[in-house]
């Protein structure tokens, strides 16, 4: 009974006790732009896989519609769906203030303000936030850029940009508790290639483990690795594409009837006088592509409540790509149906927050950003995750997951029948000797101490 207890309290300190927060709790954020779940199967990458052995595995993350770079980074690090964050696409247009938003164009704070990254709200205590190149990041996002930030410019290499990120995050006055890192690749290469080009792929992935294998050096040089906790995720995954696979708009309707504001493979349409017309004739161009005006497009994509999303999008099957009437020069892309196995990424964690050698197959990307907030002592904005899903991962978190659970209930029926098989043996062997036994019994009744 007394163990019963302590477990009980203990459980609810390890609930409840780090909502204040532990004072030394650090996190960095790494990010390999477009790297599928199942690359992790198909290659080799030693670096990766001991940093998995020692820490933990999702292994497929479903990310947000759509499976695009800024949006899926923003949902990272706000915990909120596209609709609710406002990154909606790479390529952007909002009506009421004319302005246009593209990933080469991308700084005026109007883009990102309908949301809170977590590196502003980790600055709004004693603590500073520092950023090397993820998105939305050098930009002054309500007022605030990470303490430390380096402006984006891709040819800055990985060796660079971890010496950056270790050196601040060694500094302490104030300390920097929450970092994020970011590297182009394997995307670049999944698009240049195709995700299925194996002898391509093996070499930029080989570089991707190295690059992980010279992060987890440096902070090991430094003292770093046991302190601070380190999350390796990506925003999408890659999917193979074709020039035999291309959905021509200029085949079914005039140029002139609308503006592209996004490209495939979900396409942003803006008609520019007759909605219905211009949906009808796109309704009819090919079987590979879905047409949705914005009110009926499905609840499961949670990518309509936001002005920045056009009356009409596109959305192209897995492979598919939509045009004008360009010739397709890339060989993978993504972008499509959150729901397609080929569009996840996967999560890999390693600290002291985290358990060693855990894995489990599924978390949502909106569930990382309270989970990031439980190990910092943030207090979360409102967001979309759920802590929840994210629980088994955590060394403070009480958790069964379903094989665990699954096993208790069987292991607890296996111990019951025994008893039971034990029991009516025993009964059956002993006759019983009092045949009066039960007559006394009933006498003791009468005992007004006892009733
Ligand atoms: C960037 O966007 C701003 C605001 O939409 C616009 O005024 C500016 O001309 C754009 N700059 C470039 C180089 O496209
Ligand atoms: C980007 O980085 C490269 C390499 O460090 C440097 O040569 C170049 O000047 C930088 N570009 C800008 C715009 O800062
Ligand atoms: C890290 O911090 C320690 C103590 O403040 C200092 O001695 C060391 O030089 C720092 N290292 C780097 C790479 O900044
Ligand atoms: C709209 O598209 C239709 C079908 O291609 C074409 O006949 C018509 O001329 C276009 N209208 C405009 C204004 O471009
Ligand atoms: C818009 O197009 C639809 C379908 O082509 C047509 O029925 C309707 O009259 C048009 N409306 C206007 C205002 O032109
Ligand atoms: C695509 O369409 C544009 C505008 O109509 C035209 O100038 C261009 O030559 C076309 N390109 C091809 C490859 O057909
Ligand atoms: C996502 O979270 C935001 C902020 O709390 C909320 O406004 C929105 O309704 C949520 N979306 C869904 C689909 O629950
Ligand atoms: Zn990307």
């Amino acid at each position: 009974m007394n163990l019963m207890l302590m477990l009980f309290f203990s459980g609810i300190v390890a609930c409840c006790g780090n909502s204040t927060g532990n004072p030394l709790s650090r996190l960095l954020l790494v990010s390999f732009d477009g790297f599928r779940a199942d690359y992790l199967k198909t290659y080799e990458l030693p670096h990766l896989q001991e940093f998995i052995e020692d820490g933990v595995l999702v292994r497929q993350v479903t990310n947000t519609f759509i499976t695009k770079t800024f949006p899926n980074h923003y949902s990272i690090v706000t915990g909120l769906y596209e609709e609710s964050h406002g990154m909606v696409a790479n390529d952007m247009y909002d009506a009421d203030a004319q302005k246009t938003f593209s990933q080469f164009n991308d700084s005026d704070p109007f883009w990102w303000n309908e949301a809170v990254p977590i590196w502003v709200t980790n600055q709004q205590g004693n603590r500073a936030s520092a950023a090397a190149m993820w998105p939305g990041t050098d930009v002054k996002i309500h007022n605030t850029t990470p303490q430390f930030f380096m402006k984006y410019n891709f040819s800055v290499t990985f060796e660079e940009r971890v010496e950056k990120i270790v050196t601040w995050l060694n500094s302490s006055n104030p300390p920097v508790s929450f970092a994020t890192l970011y590297w182009e690749e394997p995307d670049a290469s999944g698009h240049k290639y195709g995700p299925d080009n194996t002898k391509n792929m093996r070499k930029v992935l080989e570089q991707v483990d190295n690059h992980i294998g010279f992060l987890t050096s440096k902070l090991k040089a430094l003292g770093l690795w046991d302190t601070v906790n380190v999350i390796i995720t990506s925003d999408h995954g890659m999917a193979p594409c074709s020039a035999k696979k291309l959905i021509i708009l200029d085949g079914c309707i005039g140029r002139n009837n609308y503006t592209l504001i996004d490209k495939s493979p979900v396409a942003a349409v803006l008609p520019r006088q007759n909605k219905t017309y211009v949906y009808n004739l796109l309704k009819n161009c090919n079987d590979h592509m879905k047409v949705y005006l914005k009110e009926e497009i499905p609840e499961r994509f949670h990518y309509r409540h936001n002005k920045r999303i056009q009356p009409i999008i596109l959305v192209a099957d897995e492979g598919w790509t939509i045009v004008q009437n360009e010739s397709l020069s890339k060989l993978g892309d993504h972008g499509y149906d959150n729901a397609l196995p080929s569009m996840h990424p996967f999560l890999a964690a390693h600290g002291p927050a985290f358990h060693r050698g855990y894995k489990q197959s599924r978390m949502n990307n909106v569930d990382i950003y309270p989970m990031m907030c439980h190990i910092l002592g943030l207090t979360p904005q409102p967001h979309n995750g759920t802590f929840r899903n994210a629980k088994c991962l955590l060394v403070d978190q009480w958790c069964i997951n379903l094989p665990e659970a699954i096993g208790i209930v069987i292991g607890a029926l296996i111990v019951l029948t025994t008893f039971t098989c034990i029991i009516i043996i025993s009964k059956n062997r002993i006759p019983s000797p009092h045949p009066f036994s039960r007559l006394q019994l009933q006498d003791d009744d009468d005992d007004p101490l006892i009733g």
